[in-house]
């Protein structure tokens, strides 16, 4: 242990003299109470690691990870025998190992604080201190010396107990070393629920040893076995996140129906779903047998997955089979079945007993909240934020995905105002308390194992901020630049949405690679898939290069602000933006000819030509200190008016751009800057 002591020593004597209190943090996500100080703990080779209290697997591999993460940035080997004693660099201090299984009840909450001699994190139990451990990673700083973390003082909690992701891996399969990244990636930004939405139209997703054919002609041999499953689990378990299973039924059921046709009504055959929406074949819910499959269907998978919830589905159920089905109209008519929705609800109330049955508390989509459904159920909001606070007012428990579709061509912070509880809510505080949190939702359609990386994050990590961090934590522009630091730090774990546009541009563009990626600092698709996709396509187009919300535009909206303010180095970087945009039409034409996919980008960038000029003479009004003539304001105005938010071809201009030059070209004609 002496080079320990002598390090605390020399940060003890250095670091007050030195250093100072930094002005903000990076933490994502904010946490409920932080105070930042000027100690630095330093890392080095005496670093060590001790546990008091508790101390089990799960927290000594969660530790482990930690150094091994920290090792790696601080460049040189640490400590890696846990000890016991009540003094370490780093003393974790944990009072119960919590549930075994993560669960909706645990405790998650933990305490942190740094100093220039040591941290000690203090945890109810084991998922509280991998909470923690993640903030202390997130302290790190470095200077001249090496690495050390920020001295802090932190109490935190979650603001909610459902902080989920849903990963479709019905329309396109992903594999388990992919899954891991994203619950590397969930830990990270402390979620706690995998929801793994296993079947649907287009691939039934696991190995069924009392149903074998469900796998075996509902997947293209691309299914999870059930050691897969137990091995996902236990890895989700070691970073405190649930798995939760989903299996919709009865539409979005038509991968199931190859392997058993009897579930279904009509002749067949029954085929995979290959192309994308809601199709016919619908499961028979009118029939014993197809209670009977599913009660042993679901007794058999039940026991993989530990969690005590069951996501049933129930959306977007089509009623043309049932409607134009004569011993279903006969089966309602003589079961006072009004209509198809109350035969949905019917099925309902036969699948949650079966659920129950298992040990198993059902969850569906919003669809299911009908009348006579029992309050047992969850029900997760997706179309539309209104049915969260109907349904709670109605003593059903709820979760918020509505805002969440990260499917959609939409910027991170078009995802972090919205609130599961708005500060507006009529909810009295019990019915508050029955909205458990929120699910982000990846669904599958547009998306393959190379380009699923970046469509989830960075973006995500905003949205995991609003589930756990205090209300007011609203601060889009802070938001951003602690977005930029964790998107890094997620690429620490292995995650590849960084290099995403070089690495795809790469494979596209030839020696054009820069000209391209400059295309796509300033463009989004309008949507990941065009139109025409189908479950074959193989996704490496130009659209699918391409970011719902690329970096470089983060702060363009800012820099005009700054720009307009006065501030010269804001003007200088923003004329050499739009210099750089203003610059891929021609060159993009130039390599028109032998780069097939410049041809994608040609009109797109003949609006971003459009937009530069625009912005590049309104910066030379303010440079010129003169008040644009009508002539020009007229000519500024239609053209924006012309570029933002019209979709172009396949493409949109992202919004930031839009507006940044929006804000520059209303100071050239001498109206106040915005407020904000
Ligand atoms: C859904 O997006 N159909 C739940």
């Amino acid at each position: 242990m002496r080079p320990a002591l002598q390090l605390i020593a020399a940060a003890t004597l250095v670091a007050p003299i030195a250093a100072q209190v930094p002005a903000s943090h990076t933490l994502m996500p904010v946490p409920s109470s932080v105070q930042l100080t000027a100690a630095q703990l330093r890392v080095d080779t005496g670093f060590s690691v001790s546990t008091v209290r508790v101390s089990d697997g799960r927290l000594t591999r969660a530790i482990g990870r930690a150094v091994s993460r920290l090792e790696m940035r601080a460049g040189v080997p640490l400590f890696r025998r846990i000890g016991s004693a009540g003094s370490a660099s780093l003393v974790v201090d944990v009072a119960s190992p919590g549930f075994a299984v993560p669960d909706l009840a645990e405790d998650e909450s933990y305490q942190l604080n740094v100093t220039g001699s040591g941290a000690t994190l203090t945890a109810a139990t084991v998922v509280g201190a991998i909470r923690g451990l993640e903030t202390f990673l997130q302290l790190q700083g470095g200077d001249a010396k090496g690495v050390f973390i920020q001295g802090a003082t932190i109490q935190d909690t979650p603001r909610f107990r459902w902080r989920g992701l849903l990963l479709d891996v019905s329309r396109h399969f992903e594999p388990t070393d992919v899954i891991k990244r994203l619950l590397d990636g969930m830990a990270m930004v402390k979620l706690n629920v995998f929801h793994w939405h296993l079947s649907d139209d287009q691939g039934f997703r696991v190995e069924s040893r009392a149903y074998p054919r469900l796998h075996q002609l509902g997947s293209d041999s691309m299914f999870y076995t059930q050691e897969q499953i137990r091995e996902i689990v236990s890895y989700a378990t070691d970073r405190g996140i649930r798995v939760m299973p989903e299996f919709d039924v009865p539409g979005h059921s038509s991968a199931w129906f190859p392997g058993y046709p009897e579930l279904t009504v009509g002749a067949g055959p029954f085929a995979i779903a290959r192309t994308w929406g809601t199709f016919e074949p619908t499961m028979d819910p009118t029939r014993e047998s197809t209670y009977q499959f599913l009660d042993k269907f679901i007794g058999e998978i039940a026991g993989l997955f530990p969690d005590k919830y069951w996501h049933i589905g129930g959306d977007e159920v089509d009623p043309k089979q049932w409607k134009g089905t004569a011993a279903i109209q006969s089966y309602m008519k003589s079961h006072g079945l009004a209509n198809e929705v109350a035969l949905h609800t019917a099925f309902n109330a036969r699948l949650f007993a079966i659920v129950q049955k298992h040990g198993k508390t059902p969850v569906g989509w919003d669809e299911i909240f009908q009348p006579n459904l029992p309050t047992s159920a969850v029900i997760q909001s997706w179309r539309g934020t209104a049915v969260l606070a109907t349904s709670a007012k109605a003593g059903f428990r709820g979760i918020l995905s509505a805002p969440y579709y990260i499917d959609h061509m939409k910027a991170a912070a078009d995802f972090y105002l919205p609130d599961p509880i708005p500060a507006n809510t009529d909810l009295t505080p019990e019915q508050q308390a029955l909205v458990l949190g929120g699910e982000a939702c990846m669904w599958g359609e547009y998306v393959v194992s190379e380009t699923l990386a970046s469509r989830i994050w960075p973006r995500l990590a905003a949205i995991a901020e609003r589930f756990w961090s205090p209300q007011n934590v609203v601060d889009v522009a802070d938001m951003y630049r602690r977005l930029d630091v964790t998107s890094r730090r997620l690429s620490e774990v292995g995650l590849r949405h960084e290099e995403h546009v070089a690495r795809n541009v790469r494979r596209l563009a030839g020696d054009s690679t820069a000209l391209f990626e400059t295309l796509l600092d300033y463009v989004r698709p309008r949507d990941f898939g065009g139109s025409g996709s189908n479950q074959f396509f193989p996704h490496t187009r130009l659209m699918d290069a391409a970011l719902p919300d690329p970096r470089a535009s983060w702060d363009i909206t800012g820099r005009a602000r700054r720009a307009v303010a006065g501030d010269a180095v804001a003007a200088t970087q923003l004329r050499t933006d739009l210099t750089r945009m203003g610059a891929v039409q021609a060159r993009l034409t130039a390599v028109r000819d032998f780069i097939p996919a410049a041809g994608e980008g040609v009109q797109v960038a003949a609006a971003m030509s459009n937009l530069s000029r625009v912005g590049l003479d309104a910066l030379g009004f303010m440079a010129r200190r003169t008040t644009a003539d009508a002539a020009w304001s007229t000519y500024a105005d239609s053209m924006l008016a012309a570029l933002a938010p019209r979709r172009i071809g396949q493409w949109t201009l992202v919004p930031t751009a839009t507006d940044a030059v929006r804000i520059l070209v209303d100071a050239a004609k001498g109206l106040p800057p915005p407020r904000n």
